[in-house]
């Protein structure tokens, strides 16, 4: 039978083929700080991200670093059932030694899911833990998918929310932090990723933006005190910094988080426990 070909993701889902493109590239490196053997043939089925080399580059490591970061808080909350919350072409379950009896549950629009899923299974990958993949539109109403799909919020849960905050309207993200809070059992833990407003204004983000505008992938929100604001969820946060992460790890700091370029401009990389 002859397989329908996959259609390429557009619009914010296209963001996510830039960020595979940088794992993609981490992974030609002796000292890459993870493995992602799947994030190349998962650009390559998307089309390549050529288009968006410059906002790679712009990034320098800091697409890199977030992921190791990533990483090591997901492996260390240790928790039953992990939900990667708008995962684009996140490779975690194919590449990260879970712990036995793990469930795992992706995210993300439906074309990017049926997209992911094509070519995952034309690349002959094999999930290192129990992995579903949902549809949905996580402005609407995503906990009915989730727990359908088997999450259990009786047991303690690690998400993730990577890169996608920014692209959410304040109340979308609002609601979103609640439904995360409200399904999450003592013991769970959340990590995240978000901007401040001066971030937003950097004057050397503004390529970056003129270009999300016209893939319809606009930034509508920022936050000024990620402590405070999920506290407010009932999460105990702590940010680390970019510069920390960078000398942990032998790289150099990505011009774009480095405060003596930047000032007070900043993307937040959070982790948090649950107190409420
Ligand atoms: C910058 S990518 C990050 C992907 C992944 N977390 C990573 O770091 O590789 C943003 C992702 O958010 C997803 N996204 C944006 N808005 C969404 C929405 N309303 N519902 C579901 N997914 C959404 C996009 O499809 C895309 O996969």
């Amino acid at each position: 039978m002859k397989r329908v070909l996959q259609r390429p993701p557009v619009g914010v889902a296209r963001t996510a083929v830039l960020i595979a493109a940088a794992r993609a590239q981490e992974q030609g490196r002796l000292d890459r700080l993870f493995d992602d053997p799947l994030a190349a043939g998962l650009v390559k089925a998307a089309g390549s991200a050529d288009d968006l080399s410059g906002v790679r580059t712009l990034a320098g490591d800091h697409f890199v670093l977030r992921t190791r970061y990533f990483d090591d808080e997901l492996l260390t909350s240790a928790a039953p059932q992990v939900v990667i919350v708008a995962a684009g072409l996140d490779t975690r379950a194919f590449r990260l030694q879970w712990p036995p009896g793990t469930t795992l549950f992706e995210l993300d629009l439906p074309e990017l899911v049926e997209f992911k899923e094509d070519a995952l299974r034309d690349l002959g990958a094999k999930p290192l833990c129990d992995r579903t993949a949902i549809p949905c539109d996580l402005r609407e109403d995503w906990p009915t998918a989730l727990i359908r799909a088997g999450f259990d919020p009786g047991r303690p849960a690690a998400w993730l929310v990577e890169g996608l905050f920014m692209f959410l309207p304040p109340d979308a993200g609002a609601r979103l932090l609640h439904w995360v809070g409200a399904l999450s059992a003592p013991g769970s833990t959340l990590a995240l990723e978000h901007v401040n407003r001066a971030f937003r204004g950097l004057p050397q983000m503004r390529p970056v933006h003129r270009r999300f505008d016209t893939m319809d992938a606009r930034w509508q929100s920022d936050v000024e005190d990620p402590v405070e604001w999920l506290d407010g969820y009932g999460w105990d946060a702590t940010v680390t910094h970019q510069v920390d992460l960078a000398a942990r790890h032998g790289r150099a700091v990505p011009a774009i988080t480095d405060p003596r370029k930047v000032g007070a401009a900043r993307i937040w990389l959070a982790s948090a426990v649950r107190t409420g």
